[in-house]
């Protein structure tokens, strides 16, 4: 059984129970961090949260979700080990995983998107990281969770 976990700010309340809906129709154990209300979070303890969980192992990724997605994002990507791509189609969903093997992805509760969210997430579920050329480059990546 696939796990993920799911967290957002009050920016993105109604798009995570959404998700949380979708993925537990599809039999994906979720673990939902919030926030649930509509009283203002900071995404950056959010984000952190998410990606603390995610560390502690058998994840298979992770969902984060503010107004537009790029706050938590940004405050992921800070987190040692953690790659955290911004969706915004059904082809950056691909290419998350099929070329960067993101661990987590992101969107804005708040954005206007062509396709539903839930169709990116599944694209992203369904599509396999092609390893090959981009182990080197994703390598590098790593690389610089250390200081330059
Ligand atoms: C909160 O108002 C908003 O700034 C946040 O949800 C997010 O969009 C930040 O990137």
């Amino acid at each position: 059984m696939k796990k993920i976990v799911l967290a957002g700010d009050h920016g993105a309340v109604e798009l995570k129970n959404r998700i949380a809906d979708f993925l537990k129709k599809k039999n994906i154990a979720v673990t939902d961090l919030g926030t649930s209300g509509s009283e203002a979070v900071d995404y950056p303890d959010i984000a952190l949260a998410a990606c603390r969980e995610f560390l502690k192992g058998g994840y298979d990724c992770g969902i984060l979700l503010c107004g537009t997605g790029i706050g938590v994002s940004i405050a992921a990507n800070k987190v040692k080990g953690i790659r955290c791509a911004l969706i915004s189609d059904l082809f950056t969903a691909e290419m998350a995983k099929a070329h960067n093997n993101a661990n987590f992805i992101a969107f804005g509760g708040r954005v206007a998107y062509a396709v539903p969210v839930t169709e990116m997430i599944e694209k992203f579920l369904a599509t396999a990281y092609e390893g090959g050329r981009h182990e080197r480059r994703i390598a590098k990546m790593m690389a610089l969770d250390e200081p330059c």
